[in-house]
């Protein structure tokens, strides 16, 4: 009886982004109203006597129309229209609705009806799609760039996932968005949207997924609290303002993603009740106060990246990261830090990335980052480390190139401790042997290369190439964790 399209969970949306790769969010299609069976495409509707609703029918052809297809209205009846991109119910009558709606050249195995980007626009008819739940536009409206139609927030009674992707919207996000009060996804990445986030988004009590990342948005963040919100991607805008307390509201947030904006303030304390979360990333803003206490109490997050906010002189509590046993990545560069690496850290077996360079940490390695049996990327440059580097052969040898020990005050190695033995042999790790006097950087150089003295690049041209491997190795961790979301949204 049920037939295979309603077993099968509808694909919401392919996040496709350079800088973090993609997150696949999958929703199902639970309750639904009047109409029977699941979602069909023209490839799976077999039922005899079946027709597309008229109103529904002129109206696809008005949408189809608007983006350059004008081949679909040759076709009589759109819900058999045999095109990927259009999904259709029948309700008891054995009429059939329009359920979703798909445009976009996405990936090679996804034919949805392409627009064309010059004079491609969203027809208002879409309003005439009352049984209407998914609308998805990928880079639909490049070279005709338009705001986001306001009419879209018609459609309150029944959208559930609405994508906007890389259209080249311009403008503000429409106030009324906030009537699709039955929305589970809003995704409007990477179009050209201004203004501020509007506050009636907070009536989308629904949200599992809001990505507004890629935009212009400026203003502060407002006080929102939802339920069942998963992931909230803000990344690569303008807001401004602190970090709304009200986000330890969201207690389902497994992603939070805020980098690259202009946040200043301290991170809320009540973070810490996000016991749910995997990843939080607000690098790149100015956020300036030290880390909430709280924060030791996330033993779910896998990776924490707070590079490149000016924390004001703060050193790092011995405890700051206690509770943290999942933790795998940890990337606090450039925060103007003091004071020693806690010790801690070494307890927190599961990490495998540790960046800690660009700051003034001082004091030495804990001698327990030994113990880190996963890690396969430190970088501690650019501090005032020092004393002997606890690694033996066998972990420097792992990390090779990705251990990064260069412009520290005083850090050395024993002579038998095997460390030399790990590296790679025409890799400078900028350190010398303890207990033997160092007159200068040259000298120290010159005592670990190779006699291969040609084929040595030069510091530099080493370290920006080292840096970008290791940040195509943190964009691989980050990969990995985008297929753990999606198999927690599956599991869901
Ligand atoms: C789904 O429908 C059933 C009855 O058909 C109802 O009991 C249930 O509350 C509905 N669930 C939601 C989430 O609307
Ligand atoms: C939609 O929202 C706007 C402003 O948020 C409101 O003025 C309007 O009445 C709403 N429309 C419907 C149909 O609910
Ligand atoms: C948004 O951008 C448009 C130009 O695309 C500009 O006219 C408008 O003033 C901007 N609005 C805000 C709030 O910055
Ligand atoms: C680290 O630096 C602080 C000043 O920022 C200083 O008080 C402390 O003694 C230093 N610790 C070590 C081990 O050098
Ligand atoms: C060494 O690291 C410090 C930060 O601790 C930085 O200010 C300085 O510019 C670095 N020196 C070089 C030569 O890169």
């Amino acid at each position: 009886m049920a037939p295979f399209f309603s077993l099968l969970p509808l694909l919401i949306s392919l996040l496709i982004s350079p800088a973090k790769p993609f997150t696949v969010i999958v929703s199902d299609s639970s309750n639904q109203s009047a109409l029977l069976d699941g979602p069909q495409t023209g490839f799976t509707m077999n039922k005899k006597g079946a027709r597309t609703e008229a109103r529904e029918q002129e109206a696809i052809y008005d949408i189809m129309r608007a983006t350059g297809n004008d081949w679909a209205t040759e076709i009589p009846d759109v819900c058999r229209g045999r095109w990927h991109g259009i999904e259709c119910m029948p309700d008891k009558d054995n009429v059939y609705h329009v359920v979703s709606l798909s445009f976009g050249a996405l990936s090679d195995d996804t034919a949805f009806p392409t627009c064309d980007p010059a004079k491609s626009y969203i027809s208002k008819s879409i309003t005439k799609l009352p049984h209407l739940r998914t609308l998805f536009f990928y880079r639909c409206f490049t070279y005709n760039p338009q705001p986001i139609p306001s009419f879209l927030g018609q459609l309150g009674s029944t959208l559930q996932t609405l994508v906007l992707r890389e259209n080249g919207h311009v403008g503000p996000v429409p106030t009324e968005l906030g009537n699709l009060t039955r929305l589970k996804v809003l995704d409007l990445h990477k179009n050209n949207l201004n203004g501020s986030m509007p506050v009636s988004l907070g009536r989308l009590t629904q949200l599992r997924s809001l990505d507004l990342s890629g935009n212009k948005l400026t203003g502060p963040i407002p006080s929102f609290s939802f339920p069942v919100l998963n992931v909230l991607d803000l990344n690569q805008n303008l807001l401004m303002g602190s970090i709304p307390p009200s986000l330890g509201s969201c207690r389902s947030l497994i992603k939070i993603d805020f980098s690259r904006n202009r946040l200043t303030g301290s991170i809320p304390d009540s973070i810490g009740g996000l016991r749910e979360l995997i990843l939080m990333d607000l690098s790149y803003n100015r956020l300036s106060s030290p880390l909430p206490a709280s924060i030791r109490s996330l033993n779910s997050l896998q990776a924490l990246v707070l590079k490149g906010n000016p924390m004001g002189s703060t050193t790092l509590a011995d405890d700051a990261f206690e509770g943290m046993k999942g933790l795998m990545i940890l990337v606090l560069s450039n925060m103007n830090l003091h004071g020693p690496i806690p010790e801690s850290l070494g307890r927190l077996t599961s990490l495998r990335v540790i960046h800690l360079d660009g700051n003034r940490l001082n004091g030495s390695i804990p001698a327990n980052f030994k113990d880190l049996k996963n890690l396969g990327e430190l970088r501690l440059n650019d501090n005032q480390l020092t004393g002997p580097v606890p690694f033996g052969r066998e972990m420097v040898w792992k990390m090779r190139r990705k251990l990064q020990l260069y412009n520290n005050s005083g850090l050395c190695y024993d002579a038998n401790s095997g460390f030399e033995d790990g590296l790679d042999s025409s890799f400078d790790s900028g350190i010398g042997l303890c207990n033997t006097p160092r007159p200068g950087s040259a000298r120290t150089v010159q005592h670990l290369s190779t006699p291969d003295r040609t084929t040595m690049p030069s510091t530099n041209q080493k370290s920006s190439g080292v840096g970008h491997k290791s940040s195509l190795f943190v964009r691989m961790v980050y990969q990995t964790l985008a297929v753990v979301l999606m198999f927690v949204f599956l599991g869901r």
